[in-house]
């Protein structure tokens, strides 16, 4: 896992958020900073459990969900919570936090530095607050429906590229059992790379979306997640001037289905073309 000694500087510390859901936005910010300190102080410690092949959980995922719940129930009786690891079940409407621990657990594990914090507000317009904290690369990144996007302090804003050639894309594999049919989702992936500049695997879909925000990236796609690995991200892209849908022909949203598009908006077309050419084989 990394070491505490390894994590760079934090980037300018985000400004204290304004508007109708500051009082959110600052207890979001707040708690996932105070998890994101205990994520980075105990990498390298703790047990690493298989929830099934390939998806992992560890004490510190725990220990995170744990200290982020506790301050919501305290700070928000009255709001809802869905968490990965202990408050899974999928709450469909009214306000309700929706975290997730450590995304990106098996990088932690491995100590690959691709580690977020995620921690979002929804309510029934969707994402409403969505903060990512990355613990081992320093960096903070928030959105506030309404009140734009913000890397530390800086506002963040997507590129402008429209040629999907000169893009750069991010992606997850359906690794888990009964996330998507595997050998199916590489030929998309292959497609993807032809098309496109490259393709990235960061391992952590709130850090895909983050870097779509930051402009890192010009657009991701995935299948199989969970409502806690995109919550926050999703409203940093939109936030961030991008665009972000469900896959070509579904019904509901990424919340629902787990399965997302984000872009800089320029190329939202190209990836629905793109992934409308495999769609009915995942
Ligand atoms: C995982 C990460 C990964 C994605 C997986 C997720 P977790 O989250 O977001 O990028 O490909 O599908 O489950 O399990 O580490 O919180």
């Amino acid at each position: 896992m990394p070491h505490e000694s390894s994590v760079p500087p934090a980037s300018s510390a985000p400004s204290a958020p304004s508007g109708s859901l500051a009082v959110e936005a600052a207890f979001a910010l707040e708690v996932a900073a105070e998890a994101a300190a205990l994520v980075r102080s105990r990498a390298g410690t703790g047990a690493v459990r298989e929830k099934s092949r390939a998806d992992l959980v560890t004490d510190v995922d725990e220990a995170s969900e744990r200290l982020i719940v506790s301050r919501i129930r305290a700070r928000f009786p009255a709001d809802a919570v869905v968490a990965e690891e202990f408050a899974a079940a999928a709450v469909a409407g009214g306000r309700r936090w929706v975290i997730d621990p450590i995304d990106g657990t098996t990088n932690f594990v491995h100590g690959h530095p691709f580690v977020a914090v995620s921690v979002a507000l929804v309510d029934d317009a969707g994402p409403a607050v969505g903060v990512v904290h990355a613990p081992f690369l320093g960096e903070v990144f928030h959105a506030v429906r309404g009140g734009g996007a913000f890397l530390g302090g800086e506002r963040m804003a997507v590129t402008d590229e429209t040629e999907l050639g000169r893009a750069l894309l991010a992606t997850g594999f359906p690794f888990k059992q009964g996330k998507g049919d595997l050998d199916a989702y590489m030929l998309l992936v292959a497609d993807a790379v032809r098309s496109s500049r490259d393709v990235r695997r960061a391992g952590s879909a709130a850090l895909d979306l983050a870097f779509t925000a930051a402009g890192r990236v010009e657009g991701f796609f995935e299948i199989g997640l969970a409502p806690w690995d995109v919550a926050a991200g999703m409203l940093l892209v939109a936030e961030a001037g991008g665009r972000v849908t469900g896959w070509p022909g579904d019904a509901d949203p990424p919340l629902v289905t787990g399965r997302i598009l984000a872009s800089n908006g320029h190329l939202h077309a190209a990836l629905e073309e793109l992934t409308a050419r495999w769609v009915d084989r995942l």
